[in-house]
């Protein structure tokens, strides 16, 4: 299951990108502006890495893998850890 919205307040990682973008919100004013990551704040460094990439759907990521794709939101790709839930099993 992709990881596409702060769950706990129900709003797309795309509307938090608009929103962000249309009011010249950093990090810190768009968590304060809408709420997100404040309740479970399991959304916050998906929101991080959003604002990082542009890219408003990710797979389950651990936070190091999160924290890697912000440092290079270049990347296409970003290699999950062997112990990521999003990492291959081996056949
Ligand atoms: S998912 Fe965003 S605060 Fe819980």
């Amino acid at each position: 299951m992709p990881i596409d919205r702060c769950v706990c307040r129900q709003i797309p990682f795309e509307e938090l990108r608009d929103i962000a973008a249309e009011e010249s919100l950093g990090f810190e004013a768009l968590l304060d502006t809408t709420g997100c990551g404040s309740s479970c704040g399991l959304c916050v460094p998906y929101i991080q890495a959003m604002l990082a990439t542009g890219r408003t759907t990710f797979p389950v990521m651990s936070p190091r893998e999160l924290e890697r794709m912000c440092k290079s939101p270049q990347a296409a790709e970003v290699k999950p850890d062997a112990n990521s839930p999003s990492a291959p099993k081996p056949a």
